[in-house]
C-alpha cells in the first residue's frame, strides 16, 4: 500500500487522499447456477485490488494501473462516459461511474486513481468484479453518495452485462460486495436472500489451484451456455409452470426431459438442476461439520461441469483429478466460469506440503507447464482502508 501511495504520487504529482480495497472471490460450489435462478456458495478472499485516489477540481478522470504500466495513464472526461475498446481495463471503472451518474448520484468533479491488483490475471477469481466494486466504494466515499451495498453490487453486474457485454450472473459482484471474513455466502440468486455461513473446515484448508491457462474463450462460450439453458427452460415451460431451472427438483426434471428433446440441451439443464441441489446439500454438510460429504459434493460438481456442462478442459480436469486422487484431499473442483482459470480443493492442513508438491508435479508432467497452488484465506468484502 505504501508502494501504491508512492506510485500515485510519482504518476499524478500529488499525494493520494484515500485508499480502498476490494477482494476477489472463490466459489465453493454452485457453478453456472446464478443465471439459472439457483443457489451459489461463494466467499471473498484476501487477494484483490487496491486503489489510491484523489478528487480533482476539473472534469478529468485519470486512471493508472500498476498491472498495466505499459498503458500509462488513461484519461477521459466526466461528460464522455461511452465504452471505448482503446480504453482497455478502464472501461470497468468507467462503466461504474456512468451507471452511478445515470442512477442520479451526484459526481461533479473528476479524480485520479492508481490501481494495483494481486489477483492473478485471467485466473477466474473475478478481477473484473473486484475493480467494479472497488470503484463503487471509492466513489461512494469520495462523493459521499447515499447507497446501499446491494445497489453497488447490481451496478457492477450491469457494467458486466451492458457495458462490457458478458451475460454473467450476480455471484461475483455479490460475493465481493457482501463477503465476510471466514464466512461463505449461500445466495439464492432468484430472490437475492442470503445466509452467512461459517467457512469452518476444521483440520482442513481450501487450496486455490491455478491452471495458469487463461480463459480466452470464456466469454463467447459463457454466453453460449447461458443461451442453451434459456432454450432448455423455454422447452420445459411448454408444460411446466416454472420461472427458472433453479425452481426444478431433480425428480420433476428427469420425468420431463422429453420436453427438451435434445441431448446437449438436456445435459446443460441437468447440470443446472443437479448443481443447484448439490449446493444446498453442501451447505447442509458444511454446517453439520460433515466435511467428507462436502468434499464428495465438490467432486460430483466437477464431474457434472466436465461431462454435462462441458466447461472444464484438460488443464482443469488434470488439476482436479490429481487433487481428488491425493490422500490429503476430501474433494476438488473447478471454480468460476471454467475453461481454464482456477480450481479449489479441500486439503488436510498437516499434509499441505505433500499435497502441493504431488499435485504440482502431476500437472506439469501432463500439461507441460507449471500450475500455482496456494491457501485461500476468506476475507471481508470491498471497503475503505
Ligand atoms: C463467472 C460469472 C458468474 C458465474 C460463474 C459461473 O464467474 O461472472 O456470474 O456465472 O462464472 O458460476
Amino acid at each position: 500500500m505504501d508502494k501504491l501511495a508512492r506510485i500515485f504520487q510519482e504518476r499524478f504529482g500529488e499525494v493520494g487522499t484515500s485508499t480502498y480495497f476490494a477482494p476477489g472471490r472463490i466459489n465453493l460450489i454452485g457453478e453456472h447456477t446464478d443465471y439459472n435462478g439457483g443457489y451459489v456458495f461463494p466467499a471473498a478472499i484476501t487477494l484483490g485490488t487496491y486503489a489510491v485516489a484523489r478528487k480533482r477540481e476539473d472534469q478529468q478522470i485519470r486512471l493508472y494501473s500498476e498491472n498495466f504500466p505499459e498503458l500509462g495513464i488513461i484519461s477521459f472526461d466526466l461528460k464522455d462516459l461511452d465504452y471505448r475498446k482503446a480504453d482497455n481495463w478502464t472501461n470497468y471503472p468507467k462503466g461504474v461511474l456512468r451507471y452511478l451518474k445515470e442512477a442520479g448520484h451526484s459526481i461533479t468533479s473528476g479524480f485520479d486513481v492508481a490501481f494495483y491488483g494481486n489477483i492473478p490475471n485471467g485466473a477466474g477469481l473475478s478481477s473484473s468484479a473486484s475493480i467494479e466494486l472497488l470503484t463503487g466504494v471509492m466513489l461512494e466515499d469520495l462523493y459521499q453518495l447515499s447507497l446501499e451495498r446491494l445497489d453497488l453490487v447490481k451496478i457492477g453486474k450491469k457494467v458486466e452485462n451492458e457495458f462490457i457485454g458478458v451475460n454473467s450472473g450476480i455471484m461475483d459482484q455479490f460475493a465481493i460486495g457482501m463477503g465476510q471474513k471466514d464466512h461463505a455466502l449461500l445466495l439464492d440468486t432468484n430472490t437475492l436472500d442470503y445466509e452467512v455461513v461459517p467457512a469452518a473446515f476444521g483440520a482442513y484448508v481450501i487450496a486455490i489451484m491455478n491452471t495458469n491457462k487463461r480463459r480466452e474463450l470464456a466469454d463467447s462460450k459463457y454466453n453460449e451456455r447461458r443461451a442453451e439453458c434459456e432454450e432448455a427452460l423455454a422447452r420445459l415451460q411448454t408444460k411446466l409452470s416454472i420461472d427458472s431451472l433453479g425452481a426444478l427438483g431433480e425428480e420433476t426434471f428427469f420425468a420431463n426431459t422429453d420436453l427438451i428433446g435434445d441431448d446437449t440441451l438436456i445435459k446443460r439443464a441437468k447440470h443446472a438442476v443437479t448443481e443447484n441441489q448439490r449446493t444446498l446439500k453442501a451447505k447442509a454438510a458444511l454446517t453439520a461439520g460433515d466435511l467428507e460429504t462436502f468434499g464428495q459434493l465438490l467432486n460430483d460438481s466437477h464431474t457434472s461441469l466436465r461431462d454435462d456442462y462441458e466447461v472444464t478442459g484438460i488443464e482443469l480436469d488434470t488439476l482436479a483429478a490429481a487433487a481428488q486422487a491425493h490422500p490429503a484431499v476430501l474433494g476438488a473442483r473447478m471454480t468460476g466460469a471454467g475453461f481454464g482459470g482456477c480450481g479449489i480443493a479441500l486439503v488436510k492442513a498437516s499434509e499441505w506440503d505433500d499435497f502441493q508438491a504431488d499435485v504440482l508435479a502431476a500437472y506439469e508432467d501432463k500439461i507441460g507447464y507449471a500450475a500455482d497452488i496456494y491457501q485461500a484465506s476468506i476475507d471481508d468484502g470491498a471497503r475503505k482502508l
